[in-house]
């Protein structure tokens, strides 16, 4: 893999800022926020009223834990159009997360939203080693979910050649990418699997494949996930975050140079980790759920979004931003088995490390009697495909999951290809207690 660490000129000054410029700016744009969000939306009103808060109370960053939370089923009861802070026309774009149950969750952008959004993910691509010039594979989907418009935008002001495919027909993909020859390409890391099986199945070689950097998100991967990507292509895997409540894509962004974790570009949201069961911030360092304020958003500002992502603020490195550690899961996603929090991405971890095992799995929730069981569905690698490689993979896989993860799982190990496929975001929990 080649060295694609961005020269130091080429990064927003900002990035680099010393700590103290980066607060005096949190501070003046939050009180900006408050106040917009106020101004404008009566559920901000109404819930800043009720909680006897006002935007005029915040004196430092640290005031900002007055102030009440959003949550995701406030954007349902206020939905279509009722977060909105600007009048419908000013909104030049509409976004919607679909959400499993009922309305979806609806979001919208001025066109200085648009634009700041491009500039963001511009500068998550610029960190993931991407440069203008270079060519830009988009297979996140297009449409309502923020991925594929997101990555397209930011490709477009980076000033790179932009190849809007979205997701699906996976063996188109791999046609585009051996005669097109990008360099980048922007996809959920399930998805990616999904296009390196591919490759082997068309019998060409990955690791000659043009694809030096993979910008993936959308969904929790692991670092054993990254080291598997990154040998299979011979490319830099970085990890790209976002949620369209607080924008889509490039809240935050690893940096290639270093891969540890990912840097939150704090001139534009402000985040705080909170004990989820007490709501109170946790110093860095600490574990629990990640909080979004937007600092510049026109059109939809949001105060103390609770993501419900579980992670641990870090000091910067590459940048002077600080960092998010790489997500373990969302709060909705954890199994409690037995007693035990279990995460899908920790059933991943140990998936990786049995041999034989291709890098596919899902989790299955049943009952057993009146206990709840994990089965856990994987597939062997064709070349370790026979009855006895799986009996050992399995008796393996079971082993490290009750040692290191602390529960019983019941391994299957099914034939190649049995294990359903990501076009977007996997589905890692399939739950059939009934
Ligand atoms: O997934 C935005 C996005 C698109 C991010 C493309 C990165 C790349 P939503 O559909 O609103 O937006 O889902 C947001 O996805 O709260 C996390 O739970 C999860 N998520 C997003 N990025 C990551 C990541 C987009 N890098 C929700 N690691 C978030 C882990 C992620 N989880």
């Amino acid at each position: 893999m080649r060295d694609l660490t961005p020269p130091r000129d080429t990064l927003d000054p900002i990035e680099i800022a010393s700590r103290d410029e980066i607060a005096a700016l949190q501070l003046e744009r939050l009180k900006w926020s408050l106040n917009h969000a106020y101004d404008n939306v009566p559920f901000y009103r109404d819930k800043f009223d009720a909680a006897g808060v006002h935007p005029d109370d915040l004196k430092s960053l640290s005031d900002l834990a007055k102030f009440p939370f959003t949550v995701k089923s406030d954007l349902r009861d206020n939905y279509p159009f009722g977060m909105f802070a600007v009048p419908r026309k000013d909104i030049v774009r509409i976004h919607a997360s679909s959400g499993t149950t009922g309305k979806p969750t609806v979001v919208g952008y001025t066109k200085g939203d648009i634009e700041m959004w491009g500039n963001m993910v511009a500068r998550s691509m610029r960190a993931s080693g991407t440069k203008p010039g270079d060519m830009v594979h988009i297979a996140y989907g297009y449409g309502l979910f923020t991925g594929g418009l997101g990555a397209h935008y930011g490709a477009e002001a980076l000033g790179c050649t932009v190849v809007p495919v979205s997701g699906g027909m996976t063996a188109r993909q791999v046609t585009l990418i051996e005669d097109f020859q990008p360099t980048t390409i922007m996809v959920t890391p399930s998805y990616m699997l999904n296009i390196l099986e591919e490759y082997h199945r068309q019998g060409i070689d990955p690791r000659s494949s043009s694809l030096e950097v993979g910008i993936f998100g959308a969904e929790p991967w692991t670092n054993k996930m990254r080291a598997e990507v990154e040998s299979a292509f011979d490319m830099h895997a970085v990890d790209i975050y976002g949620l369209s409540e607080v924008m889509g894509p490039g809240v935050a962004n690893e940096c290639v140079e270093t891969k540890d974790g990912l840097h939150i570009w704090e001139d534009h949201f402000y985040p705080e980790v909170i004990d989820p069961q007490t709501g109170e911030p946790v110093a860095d360092g600490e574990m629990g759920e990640l909080v979004f304020t937007t600092l510049t958003k026109e059109g939809l500002p949001i105060i103390r979004y609770r993501t419900r992502d579980l992670t641990r603020l870090l000091p910067g490195t590459a940048r002077s931003m600080r960092r998010m550690e790489k997500i373990t899961g969302r709060s909705d996603d954890m199994i409690i088995l037995r007693g035990v929090n279990v995460f899908p991405s920790q059933i991943e971890e140990q998936v990786l490390t049995v041999e034989g095992l291709a890098p596919y799995y899902q989790i299955e929730l049943v009952k057993d009697g009146r206990m709840d069981a994990m089965k856990v569905h994987v597939e062997s690698l064709p070349e370790a495909g026979d009855e006895e490689s799986r009996a050992v993979q399995a008796a393996k896989l079971g082993h490290r999951i009750k040692e290191v993860v602390g529960v019983s799982a019941e391994i299957v190990v099914a034939a190649p290809g049995s294990v359903e496929r990501s076009e977007g975001k996997a589905r890692r929990v399939v739950d059939n207690r009934g």
